[in-house]
């Protein structure tokens, strides 16, 4: 039935097939050059046999349809793959020219016209490497079942390679997707020895290591059946305390390794296996394999192909009545094998989804051919073409079977996804449940919640190399693995950005954290606002104590040539009011958000108010003390203090020096609003930066040695005639002025909060306070209550009383 015997309008069309290796062969030394035929002795393969009956399925099918290529037959030649690398045989036949049985070497291919228009298989990659490398030169395509190798996906080496089973590359996609779902960090992976093994462990380790999953173990599975090597293996793997590993193997591996992980009574691990062994029945029935704990594995996509069970019991019973030879012996007669109802090999799950492979790929070519001969209308209209242009309508193939969509990427890799399986023991012998899904468009890995795992206590198991941290504290790690770490607490003021684990951030400055955060909080803002009751409550007071003493200073300036008046200092007096009514107006400074203004007025005004205040407070107790002893012993410095007006000169030089100290602050470095991140880590204060710098300290001792003068002076005073007892006044008011700024500093030391401004503000207006009761209230008490006294005789009297009594003594 080859197209080439007769003529091409009759339609026929050759499709060349590799079966799965019908045969499985042992090795021995080829001694001379081999036909065609298996040249070794060989067991039968029931796989091999399953996807043969397939094609022939598919391809009968296909000639049945009426719609699909009308009035077109296709046919195939099988060969066995036998083991052999590079299938000579059967590449060099195929390759051979249409009407000759020998490949005419050309210039130009473009014309040619092999013997098959295309191939199916071979089954695995590594028969397909050589054939895919020579087919691809000739554009000849080339559709394989189960050649999963991601080598195959490159397009410059292997051009005219298509297939029907996802390339290992998504499949250790699905795996990595596995190991992410369940958070295992610390896996081992096994592979086999032949290229499906060591190319996909190396692509997952490749893959999982950028992840940040660690590889604590890979291992290869040796091919020989030396169970030493096997050995150390796995107690290699156990000393690493892993719990999941990966074995990405092919079935011809999996039995013996599986005989030593029984006989080593490993248990309760979990296993996650390649698309090659995850349904393999052999496998699966090695004794006692349910001890080993969960086996969960990726395996091609479920496919069904409802009528091949029927068709390969048709075929039994027709081979039996004689009315069709017997293919499963049909090439390699070295192992010839003839089937009945009772011996024929069952269809498993395995060989039902790698049968829809075959299926498929036959479809495709079908379904191309049809486009391509121009078959849309019932006829087909075109007869001539050449294998490289099958190969461009294979590539723009899209069609559906049994509701699974068949296209090829870029890559001629399918759209097809895989299948999560989990072995269920619970019957007694290994099932496969199929617990998840994997599609490819768009990529995504759904999981049954219901899942049954084969643990203690039916919990998922945990394989970790350290134990995740507590929020908010890094990670630091141990040794060459990302996932060994330690785990340091996040000190205060930092915080742990979850997208980078290994350090501690700084929270910016208007933010704060406590430790083990993992965010900053936004710092509050505090000043003394207008509207705290605190606040609320000084304004009054302060504002009280404005009117009280302008009420003094009215009743003063009314008074103001009254001997009570005259004696307290007279206009001294009006600037003492004055400055006090100033300085405590300065009082409204410490409140609301500060600004340059209020900072640079505020202490230098009252320092410079309460200098003068105090520096009249000194002359007056200086006048009152020493003026008699003065006016006795040093006659000529009397005379000049009276005469040059001395206590006016000495106020105002007093007064000058600190208006100076204020005037080379406030140039020098002023007083500036300032935001205190200091303090509390979780408030911004907002202040004037006067508390700590030099010139409000000299200011402060400036003040502090004046009173002290007053002090000195009031203490010498301390026996002076009762009703003119004015140095008891002054003392008081300066007792309250020291007490209250001890207070005031007191607190400082302890607290520095936003309420420092409002102890200030307090500390002043006692202050304030002091020096209005202990000075100013006595004389308003005569000046309005005891008019009687308020008279010039009083006061001589007193004078001459106290002169009286000095003499007596
Ligand atoms: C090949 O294997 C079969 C079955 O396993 C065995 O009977 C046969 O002796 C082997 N042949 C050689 C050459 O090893
Ligand atoms: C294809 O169909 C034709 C006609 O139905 C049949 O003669 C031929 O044997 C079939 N070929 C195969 C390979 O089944
Ligand atoms: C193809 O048609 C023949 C005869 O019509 C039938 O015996 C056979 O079962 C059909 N094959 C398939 C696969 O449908
Ligand atoms: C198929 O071929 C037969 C004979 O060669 C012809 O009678 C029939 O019309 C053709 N059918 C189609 C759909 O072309
Ligand atoms: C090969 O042959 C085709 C058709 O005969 C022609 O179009 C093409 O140019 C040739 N290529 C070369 C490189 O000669
Ligand atoms: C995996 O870790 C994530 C985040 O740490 C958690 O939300 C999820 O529940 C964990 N999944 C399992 C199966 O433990
Ligand atoms: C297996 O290999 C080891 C060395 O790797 C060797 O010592 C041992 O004898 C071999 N066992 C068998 C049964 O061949
Ligand atoms: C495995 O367990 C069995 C019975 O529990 C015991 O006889 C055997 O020695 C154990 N094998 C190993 C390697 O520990
Ligand atoms: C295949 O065809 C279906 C509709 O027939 C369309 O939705 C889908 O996008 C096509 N896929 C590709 C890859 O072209
Ligand atoms: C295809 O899908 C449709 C709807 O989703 C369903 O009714 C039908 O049974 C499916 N066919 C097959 C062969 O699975
Ligand atoms: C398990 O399999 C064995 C051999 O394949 C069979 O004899 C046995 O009946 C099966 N047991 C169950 C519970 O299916
Ligand atoms: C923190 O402050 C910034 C501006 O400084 C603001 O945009 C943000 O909303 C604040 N965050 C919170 C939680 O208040």
């Amino acid at each position: 039935w080859s197209r080439c015997s007769r003529r091409m309008m009759e339609g026929e069309y050759l499709i060349f097939w590799w079966g799965f290796q019908l045969v499985l062969t042992n090795s021995t030394e080829v001694e001379s050059p081999t036909s065609g035929f298996c040249p070794y002795s060989a067991v039968f393969n029931a796989q091999g046999y399953h996807l043969f009956q397939a094609l022939r399925f598919s391809i009968q099918e296909i000639n049945n349809s009426s719609t699909l290529l009308p009035n077109i037959t296709l046919g195939y030649d099988l060969f066995d793959v036998c083991s052999d690398i590079a299938n000579v045989y059967g590449t060099l036949k195929l390759l051979s020219k249409c009407t000759k049985s020998y490949l005419e070497m050309q210039n130009n291919f473009t014309e040619y016209k092999p013997r098959a228009v295309a191939v199916i298989g071979p089954s695995s990659s590594n028969y397909a490497f050589v054939s895919a490398s020579i087919l691809g030169s000739f554009l000849i395509p080339q559709i394989s079942y189960s050649a999963s190798n991601e080598m195959l996906s490159l397009k410059q080496i292997y051009p005219s390679f298509l297939r029907t089973i996802p390339s290992d590359k998504l499949q250790v996609e699905v795996m990595l997707r596995l190991l992410q779902r369940f958070n295992w960090t610390w896996v081992a992976i096994v592979g086999s020895a032949d290229a499906y093994g060591t190319q996909g462990l190396q692509d997952l380790y490749a893959l999982a290591s950028s992840n940040g999953i660690c590889v604590a173990y890979q291992g290869i599975i040796p091919a020989s059946k030396n169970k030493t090597e096997i050995k150390k293996i796995i107690t290699n793997i156990v000393q690493t305390r892993v719990k999941v590993i990966v074995v990405f193997s092919a079935y011809t591996y999996t039995t013996n390794f599986f005989d030593v992980v029984v006989q080593l009574n490993i248990t309760d691990y979990v296993w996650i296996g390649s698309e090659s062994w995850s349904i393999d029945t052999v496998t699966a029935s090695v004794p006692n394999i349910n001890t080993i704990g969960t086996v969960l594995g990726v395996s091609v996509t479920k496919g069904n192909l409802p009528g091949l069970v029927d068709f390969e019991i048709d075929y039994i019973r027709s081979v039996s009545a004689g009315v069709s030879s017997n293919y499963g012996c049909n090439q390699a007669c070295n192992v010839c094998k003839t089937f009945t109802m009772q011996n024929m090999p069952t269809v498993s799950q395995f060989s039902m989804s790698v049968s829809f492979n075959v299926y498929a790929a036959v479809y495709s070519i079908a379904y191309s051919l049809h486009e391509l001969l121009d078959c849309k209308s019932g006829q087909c209209k075109r007869n001539t073409f050449y294998p490289w242009q099958l190969l461009e309508q294979i590539k723009k193939v899209n069609f559906s079977l049994y509701n699974q969509s068949i296209y090829f990427d870029e890559n001629g890799n399918p759209a097809t996804g895989y299948d999560i399986v989990m072995w269920d023991w619970s019957t007694g012998n290994a099932s496969f449940n199929i617990i998840g899904t994997f599609s490819k468009n768009p990529v995504s890995l759904e999981l049954k919640k219901d899942v049954i795992w084969f643990t203690k206590d039916n919990s998922i198991p945990v394989s970790i190399c350290s134990e995740e941290c507590n929020k908010g504290e890094r990670r630091v790690q141990l040794g060459s693995y990302v996932c060994c770490f330690e785990c340091i607490p996040c000190p205060e003021m930092t915080f742990l950005n979850r997208s980078d684990l290994y350090t501690c951030q700084q929270c910016q400055l208007n933010q704060w954290s406590p430790a083990l955060s993992e965010t900053c909080y936004n710092r509050t803002i505090e000043y003394l606002s207008w509207t705290d009751p605190i606040c609320v409550v000084l304004l009054v007071i302060i504002t009280l104590l404005l009117l009280l003493i302008i009420s003094v200073l009215f009743v003063f300036v009314r008074n103001l040539t009254t001997p009570v008046v005259k004696s307290a200092g007279g206009k001294m007096c009006l600037a003492m009011l004055t400055s006090l009514a100033l300085s405590c107006f300065t009082l409204y400074c410490y409140f609301g958000k500060p600004n340059s203004a209020t900072c640079m007025i505020r202490q230098p005004v009252f320092a410079i108010s309460f200098t003068v205040c105090f520096s009249c407070l000194v002359v007056h107790a200086f006048q009152i003390v020493c003026i008699f002893k003065m006016a006795a012993h040093l006659p000529r410095v009397y005379e000049i203090w009276v005469k040059k007006n001395g206590s006016d000169i000495f106020i105002f030089v007093s007064s000058a020096g600190q208006i100076l100290i204020s005037v080379i602050w406030i140039v020098v470095k002023p007083p500036q609003p300032i935001e205190d991140y200091s303090t509390f880590q979780d408030q911004i204060i907002y202040k004037c930066s006067e508390t700590d710098s030099v010139g409000s300290f000299i200011e402060i001792i400036y003040i502090g040695i004046l009173s002290m003068f007053c002090f000195i002076f009031c203490y010498m005073g301390k026996d002076l005639p009762e009703n003119y007892n004015e140095a008891k006044c002054i003392s008081f008011s300066l007792l309250v002025y020291f007490f209250s700024w001890i207070g005031f500093f007191t607190t400082y030391i302890i607290y520095q909060g936003k309420y420092i401004a409002a102890a200030n503000v307090v500390t002043i207006l006692a202050s304030v306070f002091g020096i209005l009761v202990g000075y100013f209230s006595p004389k308003c008490y005569i000046i309005l209550f005891r008019k009687e006294l308020n008279t010039t005789e009083h006061f001589q009297t007193a004078i001459q009383n106290y002169t009286k009594k000095q003499s007596e003594q």
